[in-house]
């Protein structure tokens, strides 16, 4: 545990370096760090002004992302493929409108913990136009199975080199406030991509520690 909480100030203090402008700006609303969740909620008006359809989705609809995030897209797609992998853009930005008919389709549906796969209309960061949600060839259907598949394997090791984070992972349920999704990546840019990877914490988290050693406060726990 100390080690982690070495490493994890040692990693701040770096980060701290750049400025607190920068900080600001990576994470208001527009930069590829804003934190949407229950918690942090975007208004019913906000739409990313540079969606874009990223080439690997073809022309299937409901998969625009913004600019940085479907060129990055593209990246991971193209290198999958180099692997033997073949990945499917099955879900990217999404409206607050259209959330709104997700969310209330998906709970008047009657499927269990329904709550835990779907955010409310406003909580959701595929309206950020910065997540993408991902099957596989002939498996479109966003379930556990992709975790466990080959693809979902490779997307969870090589995904941060692309700019992107696996979201929602296993035993953060409590923090992000949904199930796990091995699905649903997140761009985040590659240089926060693979801090988070190695630091193995929820974007929650990251931006937390972030914003302290931005602004100076380091606040330990008491034992
Ligand atoms: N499935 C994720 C939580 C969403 O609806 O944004
Ligand atoms: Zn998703």
């Amino acid at each position: 545990m100390l080690v982690k909480v070495i490493a994890i100030l040692t990693l701040f203090l770096n980060l701290s370096q750049t400025t607190i402008d920068n900080y600001v700006a990576q994470t208001n609303l527009g930069g590829y760090l804003y934190l949407v969740n229950q918690t942090y909620q975007l208004g019913e008006d906000y739409i990313p002004g540079d969606l874009q359809q990223p080439a690997a989705a073809g022309n299937s609809s409901g998969t625009l992302m913004r600019k940085q995030a479907a060129d990055h897209l593209d990246a991971l797609f193209a290198s999958a493929k180099e692997a033997g992998y073949t990945l499917i853009a099955v879900s990217g930005y999404r409206s607050f409108a259209t959330q709104r008919n997700i969310y209330s389709r998906k709970l008047s549906s009657g499927a269990k913990n329904a709550k835990l796969y779907v955010a409310p209309p406003g909580a959701s960061e595929h309206q950020l136009g910065l997540a993408m949600d991902l099957g596989r060839k002939g498996k479109t259907k966003l379930n556990a199975a992709f975790g466990s598949s080959d693809e979902g394997a490779w997307v969870a090791e090589n995904a941060h080199r692309f700019g992107f984070i696996i979201r929602y992972k296993d035993g953060w349920q409590d923090i992000t406030g949904y199930a796990p999704e091995p699905w649903h990546v997140r761009y985040v840019s590659q240089e926060h991509a693979q801090h988070i990877f190695e630091l193995d914490i929820p974007l929650e988290q990251y931006v937390e520690q972030l914003s302290l050693a931005s602004f100076g406060e380091y606040f330990m726990e008491e034992p």
